[in-house]
């Protein structure tokens, strides 16, 4: 993160002209999510004390780092549609909750049993199974919480529920095939159904709250939650490939793991270059997605190429 002072840091937030390069946009906003997340985790043990073991699992594994991607797509397709960028922050921090939730019961035993994530020890290896399945749990409750309370016209907030309700349950539905499918050959429909819901359908939640957030109407929406179901695919098509040839310190997570456990992957179903040029393609199609906004969608259509190079 480059060193900005704090006026400048909050300047370059609001007004994604006033920071240069993509990476320096890139820092601010993760910087800025961090900070909306301190502060909340802050400001509620404040007010109601809530059991504190309980919360310490939550904020070990909320505050432990991770892109923020999610919640940066809300604010940024906000910003795209005209809105403030305030006005979606609850909307932003229920995303990263409801997304923290999914990472945490993902590593469990009883599912993907990893012992590393966001390059520290999970968290039911600190914290033990229950109370990794619990804050879990609390993380998914409060996101739809944030939600009730956001600063929305009246009308707009049972959609916004709705929606994150549309994309919990795909992404749950998704994790249920992922496990369903480590029984089954590799199988390239399969592996499309998994990728669609597991981690794409959170992806398009994320633009279509930051959307509705700023008002507005069905043809932006429904552009922004294209670009985001693919740039969804493309994510998890490259988390795929950075398991079976990234290097551990960098993804902050063990690789290697998908082949061990015969998951439904896109490289064990169509091959790394296959892979490769299906990531590329849809990332094309999630700008293409952008077209009906110009250069403000500028910062969408570097993220979406960064989907294709990070290797983090
Ligand atoms: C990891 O998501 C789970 C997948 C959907 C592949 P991220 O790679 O966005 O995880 P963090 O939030 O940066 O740790
Ligand atoms: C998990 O996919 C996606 C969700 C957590 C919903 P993976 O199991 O591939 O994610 P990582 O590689 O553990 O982050
Ligand atoms: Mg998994
Ligand atoms: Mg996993
Ligand atoms: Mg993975």
């Amino acid at each position: 993160m480059q060193s900005l002072p704090t006026h400048e840091r909050s300047r370059a937030a609001l007004d994604p002209a006033a920071a240069s390069g993509w990476r320096d946009w890139f820092d601010t906003q993760r910087a800025a999510v961090d900070r909306l997340l301190s502060e909340h985790l802050k400001a509620l043990a404040a007010k109601a004390a809530p059991h504190s073991r309980l919360m310490d699992a939550v904020s070990y594994s909320l505050l432990a780092g991770g892109k923020r991607l999610r919640p940066i797509l809300v604010l940024e397709c906000c910003r795209v549609c005209g809105g403030a960028s305030a006005g979606a922050e609850p909307a932003a921090l229920a995303l990263e909750l409801l997304h923290t939730f999914s990472l945490i019961h993902d590593d469990l035993p009883a599912m993907d049993d990893d012992d590393l994530r966001r390059g520290r020890p999970t968290n039911h290896k600190v914290f033990g199974e229950a109370l990794a399945i619990l804050a879990g749990d609390w993380l998914a409750a409060h996101a739809f919480g944030l939600l009730a309370a956001a600063p929305v016209p009246a009308d707009v907030v049972p959609r916004l529920v709705a929606a994150l309700a549309d994309g919990s349950e795909a992404m749950i539905a998704g994790q249920a095939a992922d496990i369903a499918g480590e029984e089954r050959p590799p199988d390239g429909e399969l592996v499309r159904y998994i990728h669609r819901h597991k981690t794409a359908a959170l992806m398009e939640t994320a633009c279509r709250l930051g959307a509705l957030c700023a008002g507005a109407g069905r043809p932006e929406q429904d552009a922004l939650a294209s670009f985001g179901r693919h740039i969804g695919l493309a994510f998890q098509i490259v988390d795929d490939l950075l398991d079976a040839r990234g290097a551990e310190a960098e993804v902050g997570k063990r690789v290697g793991k998908d082949a061990a456990a015969a998951k439904q992957t896109w490289p064990a179903a169509f091959g790394v270059a296959e892979s490769v040029a299906a990531a590329e393609r849809e990332v094309a199609a999630a700008v293409a997605a952008l077209v009906m906004f110009g250069p403000r969608a500028q910062r969408l259509r570097e993220l979406a190429e960064y989907v294709l190079r990070r290797e983090q």
